[in-house]
């Protein structure tokens, strides 16, 4: 497992950044495998980064879009992720419909809906035990909370499904797992705001657990774990260097 921490001078850097990074990453599986398998987070942070993928020349039809967790709301609510990525990105280039997979959230019961897509992943993963995306974006909340997987959540100690249903004060979500995250080749944590200085101090500086600090669950198995912070977020970090390869910008 490799990690990278980068603190970008402002968000703008840091979506200039990801993009870079995700661009790469997408290049390279589709030339080793002909296809690019990419879970997107949901919240504010990435929607520059998916409105600057609307603007790239990619293979669109080898590249397949799934959601690392919902909001369990329909599809064209204003909080749905699902609506967000679409009209930041989406909608706005020639990928086939069937190369996107949305979270289900129209069964009326978030328990049923998550097996839904624990289903369809294992229909296109194939039956290996953790399907592995080439890409998981995650931002973080300032209570250190990633994707939908909340502190002190049974949410975080899931580890025998792929999708389970998160909540966030009583309003489910569905989520992937924190094994399923970990299982990914190449995860992305975006995170900017002063707001979320305290929960990175947490995660990076002390021995705060997952439960009370989600993100702390996320270590990739075998993939890369990038952190692009910006300087907001970030400047206080002084990571401990022996964790992360580098604090300047490797190659890609
Ligand atoms: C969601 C996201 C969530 C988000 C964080 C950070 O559904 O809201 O998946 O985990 O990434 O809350 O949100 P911001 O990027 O808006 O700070």
């Amino acid at each position: 497992m490799t990690k990278y921490l980068e603190i970008l001078d402002d968000k703008p850097e840091l979506i200039k950044r990801a993009l870079r990074i995700v661009m790469g990453r997408i290049e390279e599986a589709i030339a080793r495998r002909g296809v690019c398998t990419i879970a997107l987070a949901g919240g504010s942070t990435p929607k520059p980064l998916y409105e600057k993928l609307a603007e790239q020349s990619l293979p669109w039809a080898q590249l397949h879009i799934f959601w690392g967790d919902e909001r369990y709301v329909p599809a064209e609510h204003p909080d749905s992720n699902q609506r967000m990525a679409r009209l930041a990105w989406l909608d706005q280039v020639p990928i086939p419909e069937g190369n996107i997979h949305p979270m289900p959230t129209a069964a009326a019961d978030p328990q049923q809906d998550a097996a839904a897509y624990d289903a369809t992943l294992r229909n296109f993963f194939g039956d290996r035990p953790w399907p592995s995306f080439d890409i998981v974006l995650l931002g973080m909340g300032d209570d250190g909370h990633t994707a939908s997987l909340f502190p002190q959540t049974a949410a975080l100690t899931v580890g025998d499904r792929l999708i389970t249903v998160g909540e966030k004060q009583g309003e489910p979500r569905l989520t992937f797992t924190v094994p399923l995250i970990n299982a990914a080749q190449n995860i992305l944590f975006l995170v900017a705001g002063e707001n979320k200085q305290e929960a990175l101090q947490k995660i990076f500086h002390s021995d705060a657990d997952g439960f009370a600090y989600p993100s702390k669950l996320i270590n990739p198995d075998h993939g890369v774990l990038w952190w692009l912070l910006d300087a907001a977020a970030g400047d206080r970090l002084a990571p401990d260097q022996a964790i992360y390869q580098t604090k300047s910008r490797p190659e890609p």
